[in-house]
């Protein structure tokens, strides 16, 4: 029953113990941009999921989100908006701190970028404790953006999210808004 698809796309992805420090399992989506088909397909399967949903925001978390997001917003008829480590953007900004493991970190947005009362998908790599994609979300809201959803390639610890490398292909989490 799960889209045949996923099987590849996963398996494009290594695997890499111990980086960037020792314990943590790195999940290294470059070999899956080396496969053509599977890289195709992984922005198939968002595309075939956000086509009719009358998005015009798509929202790439930094630095991955940055890959996915753009073929995405491109093949949706969406533009695209980084959402970017502190200090990057040259413009005014907006910006959202969150917790990491150790520490804060911030993540920012042009103001402009976006207008009160668009549709917006939040796309990354990876989520973990999903601290990341909160701060995101956060950011857009505060501006009066509707977050459609939140969708990455890969769920590290069993969360209840859009996830295309989960047997129950890309179930929305919680109530989509
Ligand atoms: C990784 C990943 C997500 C985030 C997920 O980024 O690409 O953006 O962690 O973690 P969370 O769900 O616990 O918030 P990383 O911190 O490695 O930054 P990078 O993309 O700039 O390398």
């Amino acid at each position: 029953q799960q889209d045949p698809r996923i099987a590849r796309i996963s398996s494009a992805i290594r695997v890499i113990p111990d980086f960037p420090k020792p314990g943590i399992m790195f999940h290294d989506i470059t070999t899956l941009l080396l496969d053509t088909k599977a890289f195709k397909d992984t922005i198939d399967l968002f595309v075939e999921r956000y086509r009719d949903k009358n998005i015009s925001v798509v929202a790439g978390v930094e630095a991955r989100g940055f890959i996915f997001g753009p073929p995405i917003a491109l093949a949706i008829g969406a533009k695209f908006v980084p959402m970017r480590k502190p200090n990057k953007l040259p413009g005014e900004v907006i910006s959202e701190e969150y917790s990491l493991e150790y520490g804060t970190d911030k993540m920012e947005m042009h103001v402009g970028a976006v207008e009160a009362g668009e549709r917006a998908l939040v796309i990354d790599d990876l989520i973990a404790t999903g601290g990341t994609l909160c701060a995101a979300v956060k950011l857009l809201e505060r501006v009066g953006v509707n977050v459609v959803e939140c969708a990455c390639v890969i769920e590290l610890l069993g969360l209840k999210v859009n996830v295309l490398l989960e047997a129950n292909l890309l179930e929305p989490f919680g109530a989509s808004r």
